[in-house]
């Protein structure tokens, strides 16, 4: 297996300076960030699956493409804004968010958990990158955006293979999984990327948790159409073993967008980290 796209395969002369967001390019450095820590996960991956060659061999490949993810949307940030220092700011990143890699359990209690949480994040990644690709007028971000959606849909497929082999053996309840998926999709908010958007910003002050968290949605949130919502509900409930599709499925997309626009108003909208970035 190896990685399906290369960074030299992006048409990096499409460049259009005038049609950069500078609210897209905040999210950006975040997710840039995040993205290139992922190689860190493979660490973890291995320690869990630690007698399954087979998963360890696609968790590295996984990791290698993640990486990939992060170098790309700083290149592409960097192009954006010459000032932004990516290194400078992943350390600042890694040196303010631990991780907890060493261990040699899931911290999901199982494996089937801990595949079913990684679908989860890719739901929320291949959402992520639909939306700023659909939200773009840069054309090479647009580029990029495609690219890691793609990955990042062959990455839920690739968990929830690897998910339904261990849950034929596991035979975890839907109790279980249906928490497991919930907490994990709760913890999007968590503090990774509230500190990977304060560190790649250059936000104020110490990292203020709410603040960053706020700004964050208050950028990212509105970009979500109603499509991107439906697929990540449906690609959920697939994972959770809803193999047909049930009329309440539309009902409970709906619903969850509707969630996400109030949550997206609610979001405080009064730090605009670019304005103080640049006045610094
Ligand atoms: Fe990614
Ligand atoms: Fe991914």
């Amino acid at each position: 297996m190896s990685k399906r796209w290369s960074i030299d395969d992006i048409d990096w002369s499409r460049f259009d300076r005038s049609k950069v967001s500078s609210r897209l390019l905040e999210i950006v450095r975040a997710a840039a960030m995040v993205e290139y820590r992922s190689g860190d996960y493979v660490t973890y991956l291995c320690n869990v699956f630690t007698d399954d060659e087979e998963f360890k061999a696609a968790a590295r490949v996984w990791g290698e493409e993640e990486i990939q993810h992060g170098l790309a949307l700083a290149q592409w940030a960097r192009m954006a804004d010459p000032t932004f220092d990516f290194e400078a700011s992943y350390r600042e990143f890694t040196e303010g968010f631990h991780l907890e890699l060493e261990r040699n359990e899931s911290i999901r209690g199982s494996r089937t958990g801990e595949l079913l949480a990684r679908c989860m994040v890719e739901i929320g990644t291949s959402s992520f990158y639909s939306a700023i690709r659909d939200a773009s007028e840069e054309p090479v971000l647009r580029e990029i955006c495609t690219q890691i959606a793609r990955d990042e849909f062959a990455h839920y497929g690739l968990f929830r293979r690897h998910m339904e082999r261990y849950q034929a053996r596991e035979g975890k309840g839907m109790g279980y999984r249906l928490r497991t998926a919930l907490m994990r999709a709760i913890e999007t908010q968590d503090d990774e990327l509230s500190y990977a958007f304060h560190a790649g910003n250059s936000l104020p002050g110490p990292y203020d948790r709410k603040q960053a968290n706020s700004a964050y949605a208050a950028r990212a949130l509105p970009l979500y159409q109603p499509g991107h919502v439906e697929r990540g509900i449906f690609m959920a409930l697939k994972a959770l073993g809803f193999e047909r599709e049930w009329s309440w499925q539309r009902g409970l997309a709906t619903l969850a967008y509707r969630l996400l626009r109030v949550r997206a108003r609610m979001a405080d909208d009064s730090t605009p980290p670019d304005t103080q970035r640049h006045a610094a």
